[in-house]
């Protein structure tokens, strides 16, 4: 199994040592296209193996995408991060043209890799990589969902104060501060609904702070975060490399899905080695449903800024 990571920056970086510490890949290839960063990274890395116990092997390179020949997935982080104040959407100039140039050259290289999208803005870029690739639509997803229903736990173990591992729960749609829709509704500890622990109000506290997860984050740290992004994009990694047929939200190209046509949105998929191999249609209630209307004008508002 051998897995290219495009973009060696701080998210890129996280998600090659999660990988990396899980063990279940022969080769990990991180490209940046800043010299030596990539090689640098990627020794660093490597000198942990003896440590963390993991035979992975993790090659560094600058730009060179025959080194990335024949990879089974391909992670896309390249691009820059937003910084305190702004919106994901104001992303869309600089990387739609790096996203563009890089999904390209992944593809020449590995005709039949699956590829995952973390770059901002995620939807959108998971839209113009399928318009750019032309690879079918099981091959393509985005991440945005694994990390948001990471975060929706972790706010729902603070409110419950329980454990995360106690908490289970979705966050379906764009992967926006206003786009983000937290299934409240749908979300347990241990089987049982949140409802039963806490308020509405409380519920729709947990909610907002869910949709703004990555702005908070971006305001302490001065950029955006990398640690549960990479361990969302490792977790996705995994179930394709695995053949794990587990379910994670993920941006998909959606064909009337959802009521929803010609555009990539967080919705619930099953992972597996093609990719993404099925989309899970929940049945969701009338506010629900508006919630996701919405947010897919949200998302369709930026993808009428591409020049496809
Ligand atoms: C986030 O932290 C990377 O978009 C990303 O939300």
């Amino acid at each position: 199994m051998k897995v290219t990571i495009v973009g060696a920056g701080a998210v890129g970086a996280s998600c090659a040592e999660y990988i990396a510490i899980k063990d279940f890949a022969s080769e990990i290839v991180l490209l940046d296209i800043k010299e030596g960063v990539a090689e640098g990274k990627a020794m660093d890395l490597m000198q942990t193996a003896s440590l963390n116990g993991f035979d992975s092997k993790i090659v560094g390179v600058t730009n060179d995408y025959s080194k990335t020949a024949g990879s089974d997935v391909v992670v896309i982080t390249s691009g820059i991060p937003r910084k305190p104040g702004m919106t994901r959407e104001e992303l869309i100039g600089i990387n739609a043209n790096i996203v563009k140039e890089v999904s390209s050259n992944l593809v020449k290289n590995s005709p039949n890799t699956v590829m995952i999208v973390v770059s901002n803005p995620m939807d959108t870029m998971t839209y113009l990589v399928h318009k750019t690739t032309g690879l079918p639509k099981s091959k393509i997803i985005g991440m945005g969902g694994a990390l948001d229903s990471a975060r929706f736990k972790y706010n729902l173990s603070q409110a419950l104060e329980c454990p995360p591992s106690d908490v289970d729960g979705m966050v379906l749609g764009g992967h926006s501060d206003t786009g983000m829709i937290p299934l409240s509704r749908l979300a347990t500890r241990n089987s049982v609904p949140v409802s039963a622990f806490l308020s509405e109000e409380r519920l729709n506290q947990v909610a907002e702070d869910t949709k703004v997860g990555g702005a908070t984050l971006t305001k302490l740290l001065g950029t955006s975060a990398w640690y549960a992004p990479g361990a969302a994009v490792s977790a996705l990694v995994q179930a394709i490399a695995c053949d794990q047929k587990k379910m994670f939200p993920c941006s998909a190209l959606l064909e009337g899905e959802y009521g929803l046509n010609d555009l990539c949105i967080g919705v619930p998929v099953i992972l597996g080695k093609d990719g993404l191999e099925k989309i899970v249609e929940i049945e969701l209630n009338d506010a629900e449903k508006a919630k996701m209307k919405e947010s897919a004008e949200g998302v369709k508002k930026t993808n009428a800024m591409l020049t496809l």
